[in-house]
């Protein structure tokens, strides 16, 4: 059947079968089947749905369309977690050190920021030298010196994501459950993984806002992996305020140090904890979650996941002693509260909408980043503040600072009663 027939038999609720989605995925890869009828089946996808055999078909077709990383002959076991992005998300820089410094091996292939979530990448660019375009070679030179390197796809990485993942930017059809699972499989199966952890995050900062909807992809993706040989589990986590205590670039490397050092913020260890001992548990490094969390607490009191994070930083190329320093905002950098009561929400979009305003994100692909703006968050939701009382402050130059106070003044709610606030993360199989 032409590429046509296929659009139309999903777009009536059709199922399509391997071939006939590995027939659309390798066609347009090799320019046989144009962009627009790509996006065309994209929409009857977003519409129609995937069932799980034909995500699973998909993502294969997808990693097909590329090479892998090879596996080194050094018989380590190889793990990565990925998180569906939020503000101040910095997990990846203290978790891949982390595991590398529980033998394990971390080929961490990241991405940038992407809309008001942060980006990996962008954060470790704020690193001056860190480079994140290792080739092939260079990715298993680093994975053998340091245990982890964090780095962008090679062009030669599941091509086929690129190309359908910039359709579905501009044609409004990126959310769709089969298509994000697709799309971020197809990239940890080509890393060559014994074991995968996903963050899916919910909540006003991540980008699906319902914890249903977010329970709904963390289970198809924890049910696509392992059926394409990769055991997956995936754990559920808020994201209702920023991660941590700040947010932006330059400072989230910082906080990420401070958590490498065995100090930083509870949230963020914790994070690192719970997603570290459910890959250590999978790979039978540890006998149960207890000791897990145990021995990743170990290596991080102990300064070795720091040691490793050096290893890699250096092996990147990049020189932590220059770190910028945080930008010292123009007058009016503190956001104080107008009232007495509690923190009852927070609109965290709205916070990454203010650092992308700053110049720590991107509105355009073309934009330059600022490494040194971004935010410090002085109250969490459910603390008692009093009116005056200072909320969060920026971190910012001129540029873009009227538009991101702005922001930021409107994003914090105080009510009279403390809200009820559910827990950081749970494991999906919870519902
Ligand atoms: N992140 C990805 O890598 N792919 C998607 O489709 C959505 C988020």
């Amino acid at each position: 059947m032409h590429a046509a027939g296929l659009i139309e038999k999903k777009r009536d609720g059709g199922k399509l079968s391997p071939e006939e989605i590995d027939a659309l995925i390798q066609g347009f890869v090799h320019g046989t089947v144009l962009d627009y009828q790509i996006a065309a089946l994209a929409m009857a996808i977003v519409c129609r749905g995937l069932d799980i055999d034909e995500t699973a078909a998909l993502t294969q077709s997808m990693l097909k369309s590329g090479g892998v990383l090879p596996r080194l002959t050094d018989g380590a076991l190889r793990v990565d977690k990925h998180s569906t992005g939020g503000v101040g998300d910095k997990v990846s820089l203290v978790l891949a050190p982390l595991l590398a410094a529980c033998d394990l091996a971390v080929p961490m292939i990241s991405g940038r920021g992407l809309g008001t979530s942060g980006g990996t990448l962008d954060k470790l660019e704020s690193i001056p030298g860190f480079r994140t375009d290792l080739s092939a070679d260079e990715i298993a030179s680093v994975l053998c010196r340091a245990g982890c390197v964090i780095t962008g796809a090679t062009a030669d990485l599941v091509p086929a994501d690129r190309k359908l993942y910039a359709l579905r930017d501009v044609t409004g059809t990126v959310p769709s459950i089969g298509l994000i699972t697709a799309s971020i499989l197809s990239k940890k199966l080509a890393e060559s993984l014994d074991a995968l952890v996903l963050d899916v995050k919910w909540g006003s900062g991540a980008f699906m806002r319902r914890r249903e909807d977010a329970a709904a992809l963390a289970r198809t993706m924890a049910e696509v992996g392992p059926r394409l040989g990769l055991p997956t589990h995936a754990i559920l986590s808020q994201m209702n305020q920023p991660l941590g205590r700040v947010a932006g670039n330059a400072v989230e490397v910082r906080e990420a140090i401070e958590a490498l050092r065995g100090g930083g913020p509870a949230d963020l260890r914790e994070l690192c904890l719970a997603l570290g001992s459910r890959l250590l548990v999978q790979v039978r490094r540890a006998p149960s979650l207890d000791e897990a969390r145990r021995e990743l607490s170990t290596r991080l009191d102990s300064g070795q996941a720091m040691e490793r994070f050096e290893q890699m930083v250096a092996a990147q190329g990049g020189d932590l002693a220059a770190l910028p320093a945080a930008a010292p905002a123009p007058q009016g950098g503190e956001i104080c509260s107008g009232r007495t009561g509690f923190v009852a929400a927070i609109d965290t979009a709205a916070l990454g909408a203010a650092i992308v305003q700053l110049g720590g994100g991107r509105l355009q692909v073309t934009d330059r980043i600022d490494p040194s703006v971004g935010l410090e968050m002085l109250v969490r939701l459910g603390d008692a503040v009093v009116a005056g009382q200072p909320l969060l402050r920026l971190f910012a130059r001129e540029r873009g600072f009227a538009e991101a106070r702005r922001l930021a003044s409107g994003a914090i709610v105080i009510s009279d009663a403390p809200p009820h606030i559910g827990p950081l993360w749970e494991d999906c199989r919870d519902g």
